[in-house]
């Protein structure tokens, strides 16, 4: 059985290299023609295994037994739109690279890149670029090592430390990494090739490291099903002259040919049509740039991007899966579309957040992750925000108030929708910083709502029954009473050490009725249940008696009580420990 070309993503943190090293690779310049130079856009080239081995060189020469007929490279604008090169179970790339700016080390896409990497179960090699970057270094020679090892000692020194630092924060994630001259075992190794996406030092190191992977731990995974329909992921859905709407496609496995019948992924069904035409770039070249040449096609073989144009395609949203079909397996192939759209669009009763985004990937890798933060989803769906579901996270509010919040990735809301005070919602283009966000949100949010939990509670107080200030002894008895720490409210129940002796009937400060009074304030307390010179007496203390679970709930809300409400707690439980040695603790 043939072999096909093994799948290479290509992933990292922003601006750290990823199209530039692509680029490098292909000896193109894609990049000058992207905007800002931001992939706006996934694109796919073949580099047949002739050129790898061109570019390899030497490196290459005792080991020429290959049967990979290329690698075909994905370019990904972040590691959110590399979820959209998904299949059942895992991502259609077989290996990935994981793009590191060996001068910035790992950032926090970086690290996302890693978990979904992780979560996709793709072997992967890190390239360490931008050495070229490194102060004082020269290229010595065409081949890494001996460049390397000839650099400046302060070069070689600094390019280590660099590297050891990545290997540590690797560590960190549970990941066993070396340099790719010192790995013993790529089947438990993360092997890093130092690179330079300008100088292109470095690259054959990189492309043998690929093509080793790819040869040794993925040839039963290559294996062509020539016979089989052909399968594959959506990765762009747009406008192309002359043709209307078309598909961007990367097809995985088996063959696609013009007039086959397709079946691809919908939100509540799977659409199905008929390929109208297959256009191909040409290899070395780039499907997503605007100069390239499609050349029409009667049959594409795996592994390999093509752009699909068919009739009722125009509601296609990215990352679905797509198959072509025949008659006789026309319902499992339907199922089993659907069940990957299910697996990723849910809607459950159950507690959590509601997540919004463009395509089946991006839902898919913030799902992810949100996964990873034990972050609860009870809805997770593609499409603009709109008024269901701020309705749908009100609901949420009285169950947890955390969870009332909208997580919208690459989407917008719809015109008339605005967060409340009761739903938040967050949007942005960038994972991390919307999980950044939300995070940041539910710590704020969840403090303010344990400082509302004080208002349940029995605060400490304490009172002085002032000299001379005696004004009825009984039925109810009102005497002058000055607040020494705290706050004293109507219906507070006052004890004397640490015996209950009577609620606080009223309060007047001037004449007038308060419900409450701080520290510092003498008002007129009356209280229903005591006389005043026998239960209690002037100068006496009076505290308020606080319940030992309101004691317990007040000890962990401690961060919202002031210094002297803290003494004051510690008082009271003094005193009602005198009884019980145990209370409240
Ligand atoms: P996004 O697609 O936006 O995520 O970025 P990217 O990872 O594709 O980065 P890109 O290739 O666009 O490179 C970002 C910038 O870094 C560009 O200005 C490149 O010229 C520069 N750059 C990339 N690789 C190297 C390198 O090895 N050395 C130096 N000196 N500059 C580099
Ligand atoms: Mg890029």
């Amino acid at each position: 059985m043939a072999l096909r070309q093994s799948i290479i993503g290509v992933l990292g943190h922003v601006d750290h290299g990823k199209t530039k090293l692509l680029d490098k690779i292909r000896g193109s310049a894609t990049q000058s023609g992207e905007s800002g130079g931001i992939t706006q856009a996934i694109g796919a080239s073949i580099i047949p295994l002739q050129t790898v081995k061109k570019i390899c060189g030497n490196l290459l020469d005792n080991k020429s037994d290959f049967s990979i007929p290329g690698l075909l490279f994905i370019d990904t604008p972040g590691h959110a739109a590399f979820s959209t090169l998904r299949k059942r179970g895992g991502s259609i790339a077989d290996i990935a690279i994981l793009v590191i700016d060996i001068n910035e080390g790992l950032k926090p896409q970086t690290i996302e890149s890693i978990e979904i990497l992780k979560g996709s179960k793709t072997p992967f090699v890190i390239a360490a670029n931008k050495i070229d970057l490194v102060p004082g270094y020269k290229q010595k020679d065409k081949l890494l090592l001996k460049n390397l090892n000839n650099q400046d000692p302060y070069v070689q020194e600094h390019i280590d430390t660099k590297l050891y630092e990545i290997l540590g924060k690797l560590s960190e994630l549970g990941l066993n990494s070396e340099r790719f001259d010192r790995v013993e075992d790529y089947t438990k190794q993360v092997a890093i090739i130092p690179v330079s996406a300008i100088t292109g030092d470095g690259i054959p190191e990189l492309l043998m490291v690929l093509i080793g992977l790819a040869q040794k731990f993925l040839e039963e995974n290559l294996k062509l099903h020539v016979e089989g329909n052909a399968k594959g992921s959506v990765i762009e859905v747009k406008e192309t002259t002359g043709l209307g709407v078309t598909l961007d496609v990367i097809i995985y496995d088996g063959i696609l040919k013009r007039g086959d019948k397709i079946m691809i992924g919908g939100l509540d069904k799977p659409i199905e049509t008929r390929v109208k035409a297959l256009l191909c770039p040409l290899p070395l070249n780039e499907m997503r740039d605007k100069k390239t040449k499609f050349k029409a096609q009667s049959e594409v073989t795996a592994a390999t991007g093509v752009k699909i144009s068919a009739p009722g395609i125009d509601n296609v949203i990215a990352g679905m899966p797509i198959q072509s079909y025949t008659d006789k397996i026309k319902t499992q192939v339907s199922e089993e579309i659907q069940k990957q759209v299910k697996d990723v669009v849910v809607e459950t009763g159950d507690s959590g957040i509601i997540i919004k985004a463009d395509t089946l990937g991006s839902l898919e890798a913030l799902t992810f992750l949100l996964k990873e933060k034990e972050i609860p989803v009870r809805k997770a769906r593609i499409g603009k925000i709109s008024k269901k579901d701020i309705t749908d996270a009100e609901s949420n509010y009285d169950k947890n108030p955390l969870h009332s919040v909208i997580l919208g990735f690459n989407v917008d809301r719809d015109a008339e929708v605005s967060g409340n005070q009761k739903v938040k919602i967050i949007t942005n283009d960038i994972i991390y910083k919307i999980i950044e966000e939300y995070e940041l949100w539910s710590e704020q949010q969840g403090k303010i709502l344990e400082a509302k939990k004080l208002d349940d509670l029995i605060r400490p107080c304490k009172i002085q029954i002032m000299k001379n200030h005696v004004f009825r002894q009984c039925d109810p008895a009102i005497c002058g009473c000055e607040i020494i720490e705290g706050k004293l409210t109507t219906s507070t129940r006052l004890m004397k050490e640490h015996k209950a002796i009577s609620n606080v009937k009223s309060i007047q400060q001037e004449k007038e009725s308060i419900k409450s009074i701080t520290k510092g304030n003498q008002v007129a307390v009356s209280m229903d249940s005591i006389i005043i010179g026998r239960q209690v007496h002037e100068g006496d203390f009076l505290y308020s008696f606080i319940p030992e679970n309101d004691f317990r709930k007040l000890k962990n809300l401690a961060k919202f009580l002031s210094k002297g409400e803290i003494e004051l707690l510690k008082e009271i439980a003094e005193k009602m420990r005198k009884d019980n040695p145990m209370w409240g603790v």
